[in-house]
């Protein structure tokens, strides 16, 4: 069932990351989904559920309460509610009575994928897509985050589309300033997705100015494929080690999202992961203040109203996607 206060149908039907799969654990979760709340738990059975995370009897939060077998039991009244949403116990009335029709929770649909739960809170228009670094098994995904922004989803996705901002906002880490200049790069649009071509970038060790520097060219290739879903793939060309990352937004407000992150590798496994874990969480750090500070706070989609540059041209292939897609939750 849709929501009154959500008009975008887009978003609606879109599937949403609201939890780390293996931390919902027998607690249920309240979430918040384009400004519904929803319920999120894990019935005994394992199967993962998601309901309006509001008591049709007198508005308590289903997710305040406790899971037993397989239903929802509500904290104040103790009416129980299965992963259909169906109310099939109400302790205040005997055995024998009926329970009435109305009492229901709204469902949505959840499902577990990618390490993560995700929500939709109308009908899904297509499945999660195929994602190499998932299934394929040289690879080792790690889940990063949510971190929690003061911005529009929208305005993290194009973050991340973002080449020339690395020699900048993370320099020494991703790059460096006198290293800014992008090569002339290519991109593409397919039906549901908008990708760029090999994007090298050289990273030196650390940088000491002179003639020869030391450090390496990785190769990116960006992409989004959902409005609120991207990847990059940086992969060391002499070597072959290759680190996916994938950032997909929860959008909770249209000012207010959570971000989750997955970054695989098929090289290093002798690293701690807490080590990718930390250099994550620096990287998105340092991405977190300059995306709260932009102004206009909602994507604009009328290109003129930003100064377009070519190396822009994944951020303007997204904008216009979500002006195609029709998107106007964090946007403008
Ligand atoms: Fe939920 Fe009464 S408010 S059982
Ligand atoms: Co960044």
């Amino acid at each position: 069932m849709l929501t009154a206060t959500v008009k975008d149908t887009v978003l609606l039907n879109e599937w949403h990351p609201v939890f780390i799969e293996k931390d919902l654990k027998e607690e249920p979760v309240s979430v918040i989904v384009l400004g519904e709340r929803v319920a999120v738990f894990r019935a005994a059975s394992g199967q993962v559920y998601a309901l309006r995370d509001l008591c049709i009897h007198r508005g308590a939060m289903l997710s305040k309460g406790r899971v037993e077998g397989e239903t929802l039991v509500c904290p104040y009244h103790g009416w129980k509610y299965d992963g259909s949403g169906a109310c099939v116990c109400i302790p205040a009335q005997a055995k024998t009575d009926k329970i009435p029709l109305r009492a229901k929770a709204t469902k949505y649909q959840a499902v577990e994928k990618y390490g993560l739960v995700w929500v939709c809170l109308g009908e899904p228009t297509s499945e999660l897509p195929y994602l190499e670094e998932f299934e394929n098994p040289e690879y080792r995904p790690l889940p990063c985050g949510p971190y929690a922004v003061h911005a529009a989803g929208t305005r993290v996705i194009e973050n991340f589309t973002d080449f020339a901002h690395l020699m900048f906002v993370h320099g020494g880490l991703l790059g460096h300033p006198d290293y800014a200049e992008l090569p002339d790069f290519k991109v593409y649009k397919e039906p549901g997705r908008v990708y760029t071509g090999d994007v090298p970038i050289f990273q030196p060790v650390a940088h000491s100015g002179s003639e020869m520097e030391e450090g390496t060219t990785y190769v990116y290739v960006k992409e989004v494929f959902r409005p609120l879903a991207a990847r990059l793939s940086k992969r060391d060309a002499a070597t072959g080690q290759t680190l996916w990352i994938l950032l997909t937004v929860l959008p909770v407000e249209e000012k207010e999202c959570l971000v989750y992150m997955s970054v695989s590798r098929n090289y290093g496994f002798e690293v701690p992961d807490e080590q990718f874990i930390n250099f994550q969480d620096t990287v998105f750090e340092q991405d977190k203040w300059i995306i709260e500070t932009q102004k206009p706070e909602l994507l604009p989609l009328d290109l003129q109203l930003e100064l377009n540059h070519k190396a822009d041209s994944l951020s303007v292939a997204y904008r216009r996607w979500l002006i195609e897609l029709g998107v106007t939750f964090g946007t403008t």
